[in-house]
């Protein structure tokens, strides 16, 4: 059984996925963030590091709240920095210039509302340069985000359709 599965069943809640992106949003998830000026990203709600395979030249820090997870991330990416800990409140503390790449549940109102606002937070002081979150929210999932402009991709040859996001 794929270990995102079993997590699944455990806490679906807090998983929200049976399985780990497909290649095709991977590859335009990092076409759209290799290319950036920033070298810092962050990401958030790692799992198995589907998003992170084809983003090169970054200083990654991943963040990962499932323990297990985390320890798959630190064997698959030893160039990468790995935390065991919950994405919104290492972003909280964080005080350096990044972009944010998300995928994690954004189901509890009070998490996704704290989210939001230490991104509008930094929006506001000029360290968060970009967001790429993946989802299946067709409409958008960080409604009350700061940024000028957003586009929605939509990969069509995924199930359930995986929508990409992208905020700056
Ligand atoms: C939908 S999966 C995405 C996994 C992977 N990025 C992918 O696209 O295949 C969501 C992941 O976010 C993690 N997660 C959920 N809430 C989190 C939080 N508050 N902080 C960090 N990770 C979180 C879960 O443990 C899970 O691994």
């Amino acid at each position: 059984m794929n270990i995102l599965l079993k997590k699944f069943i455990q806490n679906p809640l807090k998983i929200c996925t049976v399985k780990a992106s497909t290649n095709l949003s991977a590859k335009k998830i990092a076409n759209l963030i290799n290319n950036t000026e920033n070298n810092n990203v962050i990401e958030i709600g790692g799992g198995t590091g589907a998003l992170t395979q084809f983003v090169k030249n970054k200083d990654v820090t991943i963040i990962e709240r499932d323990y297990e997870l985390s320890e798959i991330l630190k064997t698959n990416y030893p160039q990468y920095t790995i935390k065991n800990q919950c994405g919104v409140s290492y972003l909280k503390e964080y005080k350096n210039e990044y972009g944010l790449l998300a995928s994690i549940p954004l189901i509890d109102k009070e998490l996704k509302t704290e989210l939001i606002n230490c991104i509008n937070d930094h929006i506001s002081k000029n360290q968060i340069k970009w967001i790429v979150n993946l989802g299946y929210q067709y409409f958008d999932p960080l409604k009350g985000i700061n940024f000028k402009n957003k586009k929605r991709y939509i990969t069509l040859k995924s199930f359930p359709l995986e929508m990409i996001w992208h905020y700056f």
